[in-house]
């Protein structure tokens, strides 16, 4: 049985057409799936349906057995399931440690919140550092650890996290997808989507496809990765054997 499961659903924005048309998936604990597909796929729409953002038409989302589709954003993140927007919305502002004390709004015991925060600054240092400095002047690398990090004071059991590489240099894309790596490594399910689908797949377990609004290939990532089709459409590279080394 997967931590998650979404099942058949269909959703889409006000009276406007169906973006997800039927959309199925099962999320396993502990493991990292990347969702790739083309842009206006209906990715980020999955991800806010699942979030509680966006209420689906038709069909069900359970988490860890539990039928979650009628609960607000508020009640999914209490049950363990974050959520990281590709915008990362921090509150520009705010300071680095107040914006992780919004990431704990849900939690009644500030204390308990405060004392999150420092462990997720051993687990972070710059954000230590940069702890008392308006989120607006952080690097994009750095926003998006805090946003990160933000996720994570509610100590979630899956992390769902919208595009972190957006907008950052390689070196930085590099950095951030070390610790998502990290983070699975430390028994966080993750649910990621990214353009830079090569670089997604490499760090997740199990890669999707999302295509007009279904789930049209779901395989381990070294698969898809391999997968001929995919690497013309995805990749934009002639059909290829991937290399060892870049398969988990
Ligand atoms: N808030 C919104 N209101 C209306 N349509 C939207 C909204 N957000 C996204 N859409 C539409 O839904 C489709 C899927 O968008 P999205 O889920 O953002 O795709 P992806 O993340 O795969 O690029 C697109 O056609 C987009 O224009
Ligand atoms: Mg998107």
């Amino acid at each position: 049985m997967g931590t998650l499961v979404v099942e058949n659903v269909v959703a889409g924005y006000g009276s406007g057409p169906n973006i997800l048309k039927g959309l199925s998936l099962t999320v396993e604990s502990g493991k990292a799936y990347c969702i790739i597909g083309p842009n206006g796929a209906g990715k980020s729409t999955l991800i806010k349906v699942i979030a509680g953002l966006l209420k689906p038409r038709e069909g069900k989302i359970f988490f860890k057995g539990e039928d979650i589709t009628p609960l607000r954003a508020d009640q999914v993140l209490q049950r363990g399931l974050c959520y990281v927007p590709s915008d990362r919305s921090l509150f520009p502002d705010m300071t680095v440690k107040e914006n992780l004390r919004m990431g704990g709004f849900v939690m009644r015991d500030t204390r308990k919140v405060d004392e999150r925060i420092d462990e997720l600054f051993a687990q972070f240092p710059i954000l230590k550092e940069k702890s008392s400095q308006m989120a607006k002047t952080l690097s994009g690398g750095q926003q998006q650890l805090a946003a990160i990090a933000r996720a994570m004071v509610l100590k979630p059991e899956m992390i769902m996290l919208d595009e972190p590489s957006l907008g950052l240099s390689p070196k930085v894309v590099q950095q951030i997808f070390g610790t998502i790596t990290t983070l699975r490594d430390q028994g966080l399910t993750i649910l990621l989507v990214e353009q830079n689908a090569r670089k997604g797949l490499q760090i997740a377990d199990m890669g999707v496809v999302l295509d007009l609004g279904t789930n049209s290939f779901e395989a381990p990532a070294c698969d898809v990765l391999n997968d001929p089709r995919i690497q013309e459409l995805y990749l934009g590279k002639r059909h290829q054997a991937v290399a060892a080394e870049e398969c988990k």
